[in-house]
């Protein structure tokens, strides 16, 4: 038999890259690749790159330098490393990649990655390869086969992929230039996907978009199926005992989406909703086609049919033109809200994208200075969330085992980490925990079912809350 080669690969981004990262290792496995998480003795890195902020981009070049020196080791042993960059700066810079760093040996754009095998045998055979073209609509009019979407089963929570793309034009997003337009997976498939995964062990999906509530997949019923149909669909799946989606556009949440949080269990009461700004006049800039009226009584809504859905957002700060009033009309929407967590960033121009020509730019002090403020509020709103689950009993889906011995981890409704001392028999069950303390951003509970618990833990390491890091 011959040796297994290795791979290794990083990904950078949101969860629809770490989705295709996982894809990736599940389409090159059969090619006799094994994943090793160092890169020293890997022959082929795959670097899976995000292109949404100026510094993600930046990272790609800054690595590839660093594997420079590690492929030249690796000629040096006569072990050849190939280097591919996929993602979105891949789709995005491809042929700058390929001018700039000589030592990449294949690029590979988001919608190819079932041709990775064929790229690297061509690049096997000395050549470079570069393939970042859209899929083309046959001569029919048809799309060509989907690439393939399902992966494997890895734990307890997984993603699958419904919609890809997005065709919302954001002002400031390279989102809809990088993963092209919008298009929803059919039921069939999704089910299909579901039901395999939940038969390997898998008790939770996440449903990933760009834009998941624009989800209108064709159904078995001949007709588009909207996100709320698909959910209350999975939820009959024996073994799915928890769905979320993500990331929801507030401009797309259809009824049948607020009624499947009030019917359906399964469907976790926490949505991502971004939102960027509380100002008008800037989300009117950014091309949100809502106001901040339209967002809060979308929030309404949901509350409406589920008091305890909690949100998450993510904000823009220092958008071209942004004024102290238009930051305080963010200030006081978050406020109003009160998030669980929320994500913020300082305004980027991205190359090809409307805003990146606007002129009235916010200095790097006042963006920080923003910045600063803005998370402060939402880290005061994320602490007193957390706090407040204290002495309540909330269901918990167990993960793993932690990395304290004798502890299990598993999530609360809302995402948040919470351990308790438990036998591994836990893994894959919701069972209700009495939360004692908090520590960061960690829960410590005792089962209340007395037959599994164990005394209860004084001390954790901290564990950082949930990303999707992009
Ligand atoms: N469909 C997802 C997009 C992912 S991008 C969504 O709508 O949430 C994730 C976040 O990155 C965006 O919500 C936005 O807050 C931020 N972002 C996108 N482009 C940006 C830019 N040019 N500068 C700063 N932040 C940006
Ligand atoms: Fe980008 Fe999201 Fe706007 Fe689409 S909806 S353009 S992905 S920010
Ligand atoms: Fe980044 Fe592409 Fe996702 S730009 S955020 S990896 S869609």
């Amino acid at each position: 038999m011959t040796e297994p080669r290795k791979l290794h690969i990083k990904s950078y981004g949101c969860q629809m890259n770490v989705y295709d990262a996982q894809r990736m290792v599940d389409t090159l496995a059969p090619e006799g690749f094994v994943e090793t998480s160092r890169v020293d003795d890997a022959d082929l890195v795959i670097l899976n790159t995000c292109h949404i902020r100026e510094k993600a981009s930046e990272k790609v070049y800054s690595e590839l330098g660093r594997l420079r020196v590690a492929k030249d080791a690796a000629a040096l042993t006569g072990r050849q490393m190939n280097i591919v960059v996929a993602g979105c700066v891949a789709q995005a810079e491809g042929n700058e990649i390929i001018r700039r760093a000589p030592v990449v040996d294949v690029v590979v754009g988001p919608q190819s990655y079932h041709h990775l095998p064929q790229l690297l045998a061509q690049a096997k055979a000395g050549g470079r390869a570069l393939e970042t073209e859209f899929p083309i609509l046959d001569k029919f009019g048809f799309l060509p086969p989907p690439k393939p979407a399902a992966i494997r089963a890895r734990g307890i929570s997984s993603f699958v992929t419904v919609q890809e793309g997005c065709d919302k034009f954001c002002t400031f997003c390279v989102v809809p230039y990088t993963r092209g337009s919008e298009v929803s997976r059919p039921v069939a498939k999704i089910i299909d996907d579901v039901k395999r995964l939940a038969d390997n062990g898998v008790r939770e999906i996440t449903l990933i978009g760009q834009n998941v509530n624009g989800y209108h997949g064709d159904g078995p019923d001949g007709r588009p199926w909207a996100l709320g149909t698909l959910l209350t669909r999975l939820a009959e799946i024996p073994g799915i005992v928890r769905l979320r989606y993500s990331t929801s556009h507030p401009r797309d949440v259809e009824d049948t989406l607020i009624e499947a949080h009030r019917d359906v269990p399964a469907v976790m009461p926490y949505v991502h909703l971004p939102v960027q700004s509380g100002s008008d006049r800037i989300l009117g800039l950014m091309n949100r086609k809502h106001t901040a009226k339209d967002y809060l009584e979308v929030i309404e809504r949901f509350r409406g049919a589920r008091q305890d859905i909690a949100f998450t957002s993510d904000f823009i700060v220092g958008f071209p033109g942004e004024s102290e009033q238009d930051f305080a009309a963010t200030l006081a929407l978050v406020t109003q809200i009160g998030y669980a967590s929320a994500y913020s960033f300082k305004y980027s121009p991205r190359p090809g994208t409307p805003a990146a020509d606007l002129r009235e730019t916010v200095s790097a002090t006042v963006m920080d200075e923003r910045l600063v403020r803005l998370q402060q509020l939402i880290d005061n709103q994320q602490s007193a969330f957390n706090a407040a689950m204290i002495g309540s009993t909330v269901d918990v889906l167990f993960e793993r085992a932690a990395r304290n011995p004798g502890q299990i981890v598993g999530r609360t409704p809302w995402l948040q980490p919470a351990h308790v001392m438990a036998s591994d028999a836990i893994i894959g069950q919701v069972l209700p925990v009495t939360m004692t303390s908090l520590e960061r951003y960690s829960l410590l509970g005792n089962l209340t079912k007395p037959s599994l618990s164990t005394p209860s833990i004084a001390a954790l390491p901290s564990v950082p809350s949930h990303t999707t890091g992009a």
